[in-house]
């Protein structure tokens, strides 16, 4: 344990209340990045931060505009011989929606017992907030023995899409040896873990059109086809009877895991009674050729995020629907292609839908998986760190979810990222609820500490 570690971590401790009121503060900003209403608070989260890393003495701390909302800059350089840690977060949110089924207003934080309950308390203000009190415990206490930068974009939950232009443009302001990515979470408040593969993802709206106006489902029903019908059926045939997605090609790319990769990973323990317990389903579905964990973390998957059709309110009115539409999208894995995965959805579409119908397709994202082909650099210093403060050695993990800046930072910066996070399965994020485990962040605090004082 050296000094600098020792110091600092005091410095956290003696200002752990101080830190916590002004996580509160952040927690109170509504930065929903989906929702046109909430741009004011989307600057006003942005303004909090460029305030805070100013306050810590970073420099050149901005806020820069882009075609929707800020990415927040800040660094510090203290020794042109050491190496740059460049900390990616973002401060957006999901929107909060459906209100009514949180038991505490989503952006009045509330602790219960070791939780903290509000929108983005795990996903990721707090993560971003842990970085923050990280590098405040050791700049207040000693010299920063590493170069930093932060870039915290507001755009993450609507898929980045200002991100990739804004690396092109700004590579030697971005400049890093390191890439801190805390974005995704841990497996268990005892079990530190590391990310070296994320799903990517393809995001599609497909609109089925039928008659020219809703029609009375007595004098055509039989002779007009019902586009709700026909969405149904097209939508049910993206699957085989064992769940595999049936589209043309869609497995083609598919890097496959090997034998040894496998084993490791039947090791975590995400067993059938991981996923029935965190979801409260009677029985896992899925490709059973396949375990849960590959599932998950290995396998392209096809799901309808919304569907909306005809009638849907209280009682019976008897109609064909003029038109239906899904929002479907892909989880991808190494090494396929969104675009490619646009091409066989429309493929399938093409060969599938019937004359009777018009249907249009929106391709709204894409992203490619990412998977870290060596050890990303520093990846060994955070593993310390890890270790130390858990007393345990951190579990190697693959993650279904998504976070599409880390493969555009891998293009742009040309850096593997250390992936990572103090967040828990059971944290509830994009759901009512979202919560934080307070001891679990606590300890990702002094590992992030750790992590800084170790260069
Ligand atoms: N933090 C999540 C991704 C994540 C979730 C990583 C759980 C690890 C564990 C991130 O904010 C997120 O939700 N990403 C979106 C990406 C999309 C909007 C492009 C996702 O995965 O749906
Ligand atoms: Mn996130």
């Amino acid at each position: 344990m050296t000094l600098q570690f020792q110091k600092a971590l005091s410095y956290y401790h003696a200002n752990d209340n101080d830190l916590f009121t002004q996580f509160l503060e952040f927690l109170r900003i509504p930065s929903v990045s989906t929702d046109p209403t909430h741009t004011g608070d989307i600057q006003d989260a942005a303004g909090f931060l460029v305030n805070k890393l100013t306050g810590l003495g970073l420099e050149n701390v901005q806020a820069f505009q882009t075609a929707r909302h800020p990415i927040v800059y800040a660094g510090k350089k203290v020794d042109p011989q050491k190496p740059t840690v460049l900390i990616y977060g973002h401060y957006d949110v999901q929107p909060p929606d459906p209100v009514d089924l949180w038991d505490h207003a989503p952006f009045d934080p509330e602790v219960v017992g070791d939780h903290l309950y509000a929108r983005g308390a795990s996903d990721m203000k707090g993560q971003v907030w842990a970085t923050i009190s990280a590098v405040e415990s050791i700049v207040k206490t000693t010299d920063l023995p590493v170069n930093i930068k932060f870039m915290i974009e507001g755009e993450e939950e609507i898929g980045s899409p200002s991100l990739e232009q804004f690396l092109k443009e700004n590579q030697a302001l971005l400049a890093c040896d390191i890439v801190l990515n805390p974005d995704a979470g841990m497996l268990a408040p005892d079990k530190p873990t590391l990310i070296y593969a994320l799903r990517g993802l393809a995001y599609f709206e497909l609109r089925v059109y039928g008659p020219k106006a809703d029609l009375h489902s007595g004098i055509f029903g039989g002779v007009v086809d019902n586009p709700a019908n026909v969405l149904a059926k097209l939508i049910a045939g993206m699957h085989d009877d064992g769940w595999q997605v049936t589209l043309p090609g869609f497995y083609d790319q598919v890097r496959p895991v090997s034998a040894e990769e496998r084993s490791e990973l039947a090791k975590l323990g995400m067993d059938n009674a991981f996923f029935e317990a965190l979801t409260g389903v009677e029985a896992l579905g899925g490709d059973q050729a396949f375990a849960p964990i590959e599932r998950v973390g290995a396998r392209p998957t096809l799901d309808v995020n919304g569907m909306y059709a005809g009638f849907t309110e209280k009682g019976a009115k008897t109609i064909i629907p003029a038109h239906a539409m899904a929002k479907i999208s892909t989880r991808l894995v190494p090494d396929q292609d969104p675009e490619a995965i646009h091409h066989s959805l429309r493929k399938y579409l093409e060969e599938n839908a019937p004359d009777s119908v018009r249907w249009e397709l929106d391709y709204l994202s894409g992203a490619p998986a990412y998977i870290a082909e060596q050890e990303a650099p520093g990846v060994d210093l955070f593993i310390d760190a890890l270790h130390q403060t858990w007393g345990t050695k951190p579990f190697m993990k693959r993650e279904g979810g998504s976070i599409p800046v880390a493969t555009a930072m891998k293009q742009h910066l040309g850096v593997d990222s250390i992936i990572t996070g103090f967040g828990l399965p059971d944290d509830q994020i994009h759901s009512p609820n979202e919560r934080v485990h307070l001891p679990t962040h606590r300890k990702g605090i002094e590992a992030l500490i750790r992590f800084f004082t170790g260069f």
